[in-house]
């Protein structure tokens, strides 16, 4: 679904990535793993047209080179920024609706309110908060609403940056169940994530970035049971993984 073939990214005379090489297929989560400044927002950013970049890469057998990042929604790709970046004095109910914002000309009314009501499904929490400041919602609530934002455009891939981020366990665990759900009707997922165990859990094949390169890649099970990567990206939880938990 999407390719990216020796992708370079560059901040200025600085070179962010390095030749970066990876494919997701129709209905899968890949996850993109890393440590700070490997380069991953840098891959998220290039892929839509947000940052200096050379090389090939394709969506659905169309290249996004040229493409404008303002025009990818309607490709059917939607980005989950870092950090949310929601509309923050806005409500709940009018960021859903920016998120639908391109459809609203050519979808009738009537299909907004049917995917609203997908959205409430999937995230209960934001129907009893359709009136309240977005600012004001929970770290969790907001990561919550981001993503239904996204869903709004209904896209065919998701490129998620870092939803666990100052998220408690209990609030990732459900952020994490819900893209599994979302993967199960269909929708292919890019997740980047310094959560890298979190992250495994739930994707099916991933990639390990270090400066701007990608030094490991295989299915996410293989890449749990990789002693480089357990080590350098599982840390402390490195004991409980190998005792097969
Ligand atoms: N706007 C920018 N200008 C210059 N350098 C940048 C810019 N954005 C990122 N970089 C640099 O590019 C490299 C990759 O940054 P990037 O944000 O992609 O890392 P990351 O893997 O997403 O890290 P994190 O986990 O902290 O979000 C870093 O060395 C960073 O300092
Ligand atoms: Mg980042």
């Amino acid at each position: 679904m999407l390719k990216i073939r020796n992708l370079y990214a560059y901040y200025g005379s600085v070179t962010a990535l390095s030749g970066v090489t990876c494919h997701i297929r129709a209905g899968e989560i890949v996850a993109l793993i890393g440590a700070n400044g490997a380069g991953k927002t840098t891959l998220l950013n290039a892929v839509c047209g947000l940052v200096r970049r050379e090389g090939e890469l394709s969506f659905q057998g169309r290249s996004l080179i040229g493409v404008a990042s303002e025009n990818l929604v309607s490709l059917g790709i939607a980005q989950v920024p870092e950090g949310r970046q929601l509309f923050g004095p806005m409500t709940v109910a009018e960021n859903l609706e920016l998120g639908a914002y391109r459809r609203f000309r050519r979808h009738p009314r009537q299909e907004i309110m049917e995917d609203l009501e997908r959205i409430y499904l999937l995230f209960p929490k934001l129907r009893e908060r359709l009136q309240q400041q977005a600012g004001t919602l929970s770290g969790g609530e907001q990561q919550m609403l981001a993503i239904a934002r996204a869903l709004m455009a209904r896209p065919k891939l998701l490129l998620l940056d870092e939803p666990s981020l100052g998220l408690a366990p209990l609030v990732v665990e459900t952020i994490l169940a819900t893209l599994t759900r979302l993967r199960e009707e269909g929708m292919t997922i890019l997740l980047v994530e310094q959560n890298a165990r979190a992250a495994l859990k739930i994707a099916d094949r991933a990639y390990v970035l270090e400066t701007g390169r990608i030094i490991l890649s295989g299915s996410a099970q293989d890449l749990l049971a990789d002693r480089q990567v357990t080590r350098a990206y599982l840390g402390r939880d490195y004991k409980e993984f190998t005792e097969g938990r």
